[in-house]
């Protein structure tokens, strides 16, 4: 395997997986990994499509050095299969994202972010929608630990390929 697809998916596609894709391009970048890990984000809903990130996101990760962009979109069928791993930001998005797949010829590309997660103990990202500063901020902490375990699985995969 010469080159890793990673799809990151919330409900939105405004707040959490515009965050771990800007997160998870930040650290590859760091690891000169920029043309093998390639990092793209979706939501499974269709609410914000064609919107930017949610600008309370954008802000508290700039605060990192970290720049969120890019327009929502929603997942389709093809990613999963375009896509080399799909990392669900909580288990409602894992379970839509496997409903596109019914056959389930994809599912072991499908993995909950948190997994990847190696301080943080959490099972899924929150939602920070409807909540306060802290919350992004939280989310931001949480997608750091869980792109880093990510990171780190990334690279085994890449040495062994
Ligand atoms: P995201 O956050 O899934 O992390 O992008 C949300 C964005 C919008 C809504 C919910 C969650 N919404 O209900 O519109």
């Amino acid at each position: 395997m010469k080159q890793l697809k990673i799809l990151f998916v919330c409900l939105g596609n405004i707040c959490r997986s515009p965050a771990a894709e800007a997160i998870m391009k930040h650290l590859v970048e760091k690891e000169g990994l920029s043309d093998r890990i390639l990092c793209d984000s979706a939501g499974t809903s269709n609410y914000h499509i064609g919107e930017s990130p949610d600008r309370r996101m954008q802000a508290a990760a700039k605060k990192r050095g970290i720049q969120v962009e890019g327009k929502a979109r929603q997942i389709e069928p093809f990613d999963l299969e375009y896509y080399d791993l799909i990392l669900a930001m909580d288990k409602s998005n894992y379970y839509d994202i496997l409903a596109l797949d019914p056959a389930r010829k994809y599912k072991d590309k499908v993995k909950l972010i948190c997994d990847f997660a190696t301080t943080f103990d959490d099972k899924e990202v929150p939602d920070p929608y409807y909540g306060g500063e802290a919350g992004f901020n939280y989310v931001l902490d949480l997608l750091l630990d869980a792109c880093n375990g990510l990171l780190a699985y990334c690279k085994k995969l890449l040495a062994d390929s």
